[in-house]
């Protein structure tokens, strides 16, 4: 091996005083000056033989540099060939708001709920690839919308902006291009359609609060055109006009009846329609599917609601199988991107108990992609990365002066079987309805059978008599103290997120920005985002969305007060920000 060479000569050097004057006579060669303490002529026959070990080890050196050089070269090589040259599919998944201790958190659970051996990884785990550095344009600390946009559009951006660069023009994304070069294309969240995520892949926003222009632009009212086959999500509030109940738009505008006759979706929004999907058996494209008002109850939650939200799981198979159908007959595959949407909004509530049922239920939609990709006839690869980690979430917590114990108990988050959210809702329905025994009331049904917390204090009970506006806030904190669970926010973190990917994603290892992961799903697809941002400049001149009244249809240039609401609001909806 020539590569053992160099390891070699600096063995020597320590080795010998007499290699130390060679190396000192190497030393003034490669400097091409005489040294001050260059040593005394030597014999004759010596410096030959000098001359030959010097001769040898400059030549072993060159080789060592060319045989590095060549073999990057080709494993650069082979990277581009991983790329396929024919029909592809291409899935990335998003998980919002999940950093490294989310994996530790939902691993070690899933170990001690199953009886697991300690080796037993998560799907995620068994294809980790690399990180993400995650910061926005405007700060360290991301926000979903420009750490979307990173991906959609490769480009960094400030706070609050939905695929719209920091002049406010707006930045042709992954999925348009990939329509426009003749992909079929899909969205599935858990989360609301119109929020930051799903927003910046098929719309552009000066500010993400803009749900409304949001739900029109991703039905088809956009400079280009309907650019989505397929959506599958929550959000049903921002579609429906201000005269219905379950409405939260601000017009009287009906998005869904908009989206049927005017663009040909095909509309869903309950449990017995998906199923007669026949998870993705029975779809026509293109699909509309709101099942939820606002987002899809946390998994802790939905499953035991009758199954009347269909899962992660669900919705993520039926895109896939109904993409998949789709593309067929066609040279080009499909593009779709996945969103475990509320890992997020169980980090904002810091409520381990839902947030590691919703990291297994991604983990599970993950499984499903990648045994979707070993089945399909067609090349393909999945790519999944978080925009930011939600938080700060410590697996283990110091509650006493004294030296801490060093340990955490996923018995206690085995133990829930109710989000803090849901119980807090429940809680304030329960007052609603006239508040009768409001303390056995907390303490037995929600605390108790909810939380599954049987040793509650209590001044614990009386906290959340006295403040229920604070409950979920207050049975988050009761869960996370028992089993040892840190957080440092409310909000988000700066701290780097974890990149996975299947067979094809190698280009992707290592240490990233995020908006190479952006250029990723691009280069994959091979299609020309630029040409896109030309024709949404050009079309942005004369662009008007219908019935809004809207200088632009990118909304208001917000300002930073504006930004500074959108993104309070975000937080404040899960996060119990005073
Ligand atoms: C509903 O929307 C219309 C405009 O489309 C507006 O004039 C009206 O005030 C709205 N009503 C409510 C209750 O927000
Ligand atoms: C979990 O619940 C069981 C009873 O269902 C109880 O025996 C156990 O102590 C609980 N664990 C914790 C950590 O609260
Ligand atoms: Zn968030």
């Amino acid at each position: 091996m020539p590569s053992d060479r160099p390891l070699l000569a600096s063995d020597r050097r320590e080795s010998s005083t007499h290699s130390d004057e060679r190396a000192a006579e190497e030393d003034t060669a490669l400097l091409g000056s005489q040294r001050k303490d260059a040593p005394k002529p030597q014999s004759r026959a010596r410096s030959w033989r000098e001359l030959g070990l010097f001769t040898w080890a400059v030549v072993a050196t060159a080789a060592v540099i060319v045989l590095a050089v060549v073999s990057q070269h080709q494993a650069s090589k082979n990277g581009k060939k991983a790329i396929p040259a024919g029909k592809r599919n291409l899935i990335f998944m998003v998980s919002d708001g999940m950093g490294p201790a989310s994996l530790s958190l939902t691993r070690s659970f899933r170990q001690f709920e199953g009886g697991l051996p300690h080796d037993d990884v998560l799907f995620l785990d068994q294809h980790f690839i690399g990180s993400s550095r995650t910061r926005s344009s405007s700060s360290l600390v991301t926000d979903s919308a420009a750490g979307a946009t990173a991906f959609s559009c490769g480009m960094k951006s400030y706070n609050g902006a939905i695929s719209i660069l920091p002049d406010h023009t707006p930045c042709g994304t992954v999925l348009e291009a990939a329509k426009r070069a003749g992909y079929t294309t899909g969205l599935v969240v858990t989360t609301s359609l119109t929020d930051a995520t799903p927003a910046c892949f098929a719309s552009h926003a000066n500010v993400r609060s803009e749900e409304d222009l949001i739900a029109q632009q991703e039905v088809g009212e956009h400079p280009l055109g309907r650019v989505v086959d397929l959506m599958m999500g929550g959000g049903r509030c921002h579609f429906l006009p201000n005269t219905t109940s379950g409405s939260c738009r601000g017009d009287d505008r009906d998005i869904t009846k908009l989206a049927q006759e005017k663009y040909g979706w095909n509309y869903i929004d309950n449990r017995e329609d998906f199923d007669g999907l026949k998870l993705g058996s029975a779809v026509k494209l293109p699909l509309l599917g709101l099942f939820a008002g606002y987002n899809i109850p946390y998994e802790l939650d939905r499953r035991n609601m009758n199954d009347i939200y269909p899962s992660l799981d669900e919705m993520a198979r039926t895109a896939l199988k109904a993409l998949e159908a789709a593309t067929r007959d066609s040279d080009k595959g499909f593009f779709l991107m996945i969103e475990g949407s509320r890992i997020d909004h169980a980090g904002h509530g810091n409520d381990p108990a839902a947030q590691v049922r919703e990291v297994l239920a991604y983990d599970k939609a993950f499984g499903s992609v990648l045994e979707f990709l070993d089945e399909s006839s067609t090349d393909g690869v999945l790519v999944a990365t978080s925009d930011h980690e939600t938080g700060g979430l410590a697996v283990a917590r110091q509650l006493h002066p004294t030296y801490p114990h060093y340990a955490w108990y996923p018995e206690v988050l085995h133990n829930a079987s109710s989000s803090a959210e849901h119980s807090s809702r429940r809680l304030r329905s329960h007052i609603f309805n006239g508040g009768d025994n409001l303390k056995d009331f907390i303490s037995e049904e929600l605390v108790k059978k909810g939380l599954g917390i049987w040793n509650a204090k209590d001044s614990e009970i009386q906290l959340v008599v006295d403040n229920p506006a604070l409950s979920s806030y207050y049975f988050s904190d009761m869960i996370s103290r028992r089993a040892r669970i840190g957080w440092s926010t409310h909000g988000h973190t700066a701290v780097d997120v974890n990149i996975y990917g299947s067979a094809g994603s190698e280009a992707l290892r290592g240490n990233h920005e995020n908006v190479e992961v952006g250029k990723f799903l691009r280069d994959y697809l091979d299609v020309d985002i630029e040409s896109v941002t030309e024709e949404l400049v050009e079309k942005s001149k004369s662009f008007k969305i219908a019935g809004a009244a809207q200088t632009s249809w990118t909304g208001k240039i917000p300002s930073g007060e504006d930004l500074q609401s959108a993104e309070r609001k975000h937080e404040k909806e899960y996060g119990m920000a005073p």
